[in-house]
């Protein structure tokens, strides 16, 4: 089964491609490939298309990856109007390149834009898009399991003037970058800081909308739980302080003994795609989905109580990540040791990976070929 997506090459996006006539060498690739780490190499080859308030989105092009040239004026470099997205190209056995849900990115796209006053790009567009790179960056899209080709689609506020408001001249862009593991020590439970000093967004912000703001609100926080020896950070609401809200790049998610799977609601985390789909599995399994206020002291004694069996962090970069402890000067909940085979959220992990990686089957029909 694959996506039912409007139609698959827009009709009047004229693509202009250039290639890339220093593109690495089959032995350059080869050798970054091996070993991708995450977000540090790029592939030859980038998108870009423009919009603009009178043009609406024109001159979609490919062209060499490298260095965009902007007006020191731009209104993105002074009030931030950005937003992005992330996804991922998996390679199958048989050679073929698939994405996962691209539609929900678009869509995510799409309200992310409207929240910060930017044009919104049609699906098909963003679908377009990813088709095109993938047509000229095909051979960067790792063999290897548990690799992926990192998508970011991302678009800025590039008119030139210092006036606040929407931005009549605006880019959309799209790299890609060969991924391996997000975290260094690959699936190794995590440590997760808890800030109570800083909160990452409130009612009525941004904190659902994917744009850079929200990420730069949560780096010192993400430098104290460095500090800590932890790798994440989570955050809880901004008015209260009690209830749960999300880690610095990934959503979290509680298991509970009687099989009950329970994530935070609230109008200021990032709606995620991987926990949408991961709730969807747990369902299907018979678990009882809980998305809800979950209070930090809901954690705390349902941890202590033996009720709160697991917890997991999950994202596209980190697809889903056990989580070992939470702790900050005050507090300490340490979850159970438990051997990986006996982990709910290792075997979502292989279930989620198996269907990306084309080993399962897709019975939600939520991949997308995108090389043929
Ligand atoms: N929350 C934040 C702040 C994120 O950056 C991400 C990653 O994109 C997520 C949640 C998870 O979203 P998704 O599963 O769509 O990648
Ligand atoms: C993603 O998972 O796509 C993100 O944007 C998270 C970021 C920490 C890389």
């Amino acid at each position: 089964m694959t996506l039912n997506l409007l139609p698959m090459a827009s009709q009047d996006l004229a693509w202009q491609v250039t290639r890339n006539e220093s593109a690495k060498s089959a032995d350059e690739r080869a050798e970054i490939l091996a070993n991708p780490g995450f977000g540090t190499n790029f592939t030859d080859h980038m998108v870009d298309i423009c919009w603009s308030e009178k043009g609406g989105w024109h001159r979609p092009r490919v062209q060499p990856y490298g260095p965009i040239s902007l007006d020191p004026a731009a209104a993105v470099l002074h009030y931030a109007q950005e937003v992005f997205e992330g996804l991922k190209a998996y390679r199958h056995a048989d050679g073929s390149i698939w994405s996962f849900r691209p539609d929900q990115n678009a869509a995510r796209m799409q309200r992310s834009a409207k929240r910060l006053a930017l044009p919104e790009l049609p699906t098909e567009y963003f679908v377009d898009a990813i088709r095109q790179l993938i047509a000229v960056d095909a051979d960067w899209v790792p063999t290897q399991d548990e690799a992926s080709l990192y998508l970011r689609p991302f678009m800025f506020a590039k008119e030139a003037f210092l006036g606040v408001r929407p931005a009549a001249k605006v880019a959309f862009y799209l790299i890609a970058s060969p991924a391996g593991a997000y975290f260094k020590g690959g699936i190794t439970p995590l440590e997760i800081w808890l800030s109570t000093t800083y909160t990452r967004a409130g009612h009525g912000g941004m904190g659902q909308a994917k744009t850079g703001g929200n990420y730069a609100s949560s780096l010192v926080a993400q430098a104290e739980a460095y500090e800590h020896g932890c790798q994440q950070v989570l955050f809880l609401d901004a008015q209260e302080g009690k209830y749960l809200e999300e880690l610095g790049g990934m959503n979290v998610v509680l298991v509970t003994k009687d099989k009950r799977v329970i994530t935070p609601d609230s109008d200021s985390i990032l709606e995620g795609i991987t926990l949408a789909s991961i709730l969807q599995l747990a369902q299907d399994r018979g678990y009882v989905v809980e998305q809800r206020r979950v209070a930090l002291d809901e954690w705390r004694s349902g941890a202590a109580a033996g009720d709160i069996v697991e917890a997991f962090a999950c994202g596209t970069a980190a697809v889903i990540t056990p989580i070992a402890a939470l702790r900050n000067e005050d507090l300490e909940i340490r979850m159970p040791e438990i051997a990986d085979g006996d982990r709910v959220s290792l075997s979502l992990r292989e279930e989620l990976t198996g269907i990306q990686y084309g080993r399962i089957e897709d019975r939600h029909g939520w991949l997308l070929r995108l090389d043929a």
